[in-house]
């Protein structure tokens, strides 16, 4: 017997809207950056598109002496500073109904007692039927600490019919071993299915699209393997410096900032086989699989690089350089900027070059994945026909100028046949009226939905961090990293790295 499915109300359609059951989140950390500039903004964004449910709750958690009251003022004040949907007071009112306020410390039982009672309160009060996310925004060697309270207060399982669960952020450790240990914390608390490890780049519009580009064209992937792909540039540059986040970024650096994480990533979704299905085990089983096929070269020393932004230029004013900045170290080693050369070893990527770079204070803020074509095996032009032609390129710009470019050689109008570079462009803003959400908007709304393809399991943590702990250890060796003038595209060792394979980095 058939039964009949109304295509309408199918679960499995990924059309239909997608809205939040009952559920609260608890906010660790408040009065930090990421909430202030992502978290609590992303939460008023999906009220304002009607992603949440009406008794939505925020419950903040921070050593502050405040009332629910200074609470909301200080989530009003960074949703007009950094929502990216317009403000509107009826969606405000509804949402500050929701939030509470929990002041103590991770190690102060009477103030987890005190969370235990207003969780209970929000579930009677506003239906929140025991849906729980604990959003831990606050330094990972705190992770412990919460978790402990949360289960000793009978907070980390709301018991049956209902969900409990912790998200966390990076950094997930400072190399393997630490990433095993952090793991373990967790996992002694929450079971994994439990555990939503953000990396806010999966949370992106284009980063998704790296999958559909891939996977719903007949004409990209065919070209995509070693046959005809000479190398591939994966680049997010910043023209910022530190800001004022010395406290964290010195002692960390751009290795372990942005390559362990999103850069990895990114790769991952370039390089990876197909998935049996978008779910997220088959998704995150192939990405598990391209990168324990990911290895590095012998000598580290001529195929990886690394420097450290010195005074310079930034947008017309001169900037200080790492060393002068608030909070840094004067003999500080921390590399702002790292760059990687990487092999995929198998069919597919044999002897293909991946070579992944980050820099902060470089020339323009700029994140793209570069697919760099082999030439065309014959030209019957003649060598001055295709003096300005270079090679072509698929570029996935993933921000800011959101979208993708095919380049590609074309003849030059006039009389003789000349061949020159041109520019294919797809562009967001060109294709589609609406613009894209937020990264954390997205992400937020999955913890709540329990839907976890985009959030990384411990494995690919793992596995990123064996990649790229022997560079790290190789890198504490050499000493100081090389200087380079802020608003440039890094150190010369960078590019001395591309040349030795006969490559250029591009300038975006
Ligand atoms: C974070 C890094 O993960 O990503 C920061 O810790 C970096 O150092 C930031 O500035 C960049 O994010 P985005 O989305 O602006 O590219």
């Amino acid at each position: 017997m058939t039964t009949y499915r109304n295509p309408l109300r199918d679960p499995r359609d990924r059309r239909l809207p997608r809205i939040a059951g009952p559920c609260s989140i608890v906010l660790f950390g408040v009065t930090g950056d990421l909430s202030r500039r992502k978290v609590m903004p992303a939460i008023y964004d999906l009220a304002n598109r009607g992603l949440l449910p009406p008794g939505f709750s925020l419950v903040g958690f921070a050593r502050r002496d405040w009332s629910d009251q200074d609470f909301a003022q200080v989530v009003h004040d960074s949703v007009r500073e950094h929502a990216r949907t317009e403000f509107r007071e009826e969606v405000w009112q509804q949402l500050a109904e929701g939030l509470r306020f929990v002041p103590g410390t991770f190690d102060d039982d009477a103030a987890f007692r005190h969370l235990r009672r207003t969780v209970d309160e929000l579930d009677e009060e506003r239906g929140t039927d025991g849906n729980h996310a604990f959003y831990l925004a606050i330094p990972p060697g705190s992770f412990g600490d919460v978790v402990g309270q949360l289960a000793r207060h009978g907070l980390a399982d709301g018991g049956a019919g209902s969900w409990r669960r912790v998200v966390v952020e990076k950094p997930f450790g400072h190399d393997q071993e630490s990433a095993r240990r952090l793991d373990a914390t967790l996992a002694e608390v929450f079971p994994a299915e439990s555990v939503f490890r953000i990396d806010h780049y999966l949370g992106k519009e284009t980063v998704q699209n790296i999958l559909a580009i891939r996977f719903a064209n007949a004409m990209f992937e065919p070209l995509w393997n070693a046959r005809y792909v000479d190398h591939v540039q994966i680049t997010m540059a910043e023209d910022g410096g530190i800001g004022g986040r010395a406290g964290y970024y010195d002692g960390i650096g751009a290795a372990r900032d942005v390559i362990q994480n999103h850069l990895l990533q990114l790769l991952a979704l370039v390089a990876m086989e197909e998935p049996v299905s978008f779910d997220a085990d088959s998704l995150r089983s192939e990405k598990e699989k391209l990168l324990r096929s990911v290895s590095l070269p012998e000598r580290l020393d001529l195929t990886t690089a690394r420097g450290q932004y010195a005074e310079g230029w930034a947008g017309g004013r001169k900037v200080p350089g790492f060393l002068e900045e608030d909070g840094v170290a004067e003999d500080s080693t921390t590399e702002t900027y790292a760059a990687v050369t990487l092999h995929v070893d198998n069919r597919r990527w044999a002897g293909v070059p991946f070579y992944l770079r980050t820099g902060k204070r470089l020339g323009r803020r700029v994140t793209e994945v570069a697919v760099v074509l082999k030439s065309a095996p014959h030209h019957p032009f003649g060598a001055q026909s295709v003096e300005e032609l270079t090679q072509n390129a698929v570029v996935i710009r993933v921000q800011p100028d959101e979208g993708m470019t095919v380049r590609f050689g074309s003849k030059v109008p006039g009389t003789t046949m000349e061949i020159r570079d041109v520019n294919m462009d797809f562009a967001y803003g060109g294709s589609f009226t609406e613009s894209s959400p937020e990264a954390y908007e997205r992400l937020v709304l999955d913890v709540l939905l329990g839907d976890p393809p985009l959030f990384p399991r411990h494995e690919e943590v793992d596995l990123s961090w064996q990649i790229l702990d022997p560079v790290l250890e190789h890198w504490a060796r050499e000493g100081a990293p090389e200087p380079y003038p802020a608003g440039t595209w890094g150190p010369p060792s960078a590019d001395a790295v591309l040349a030795r394979a006969g490559h250029t980095w591009r300038r975006p």
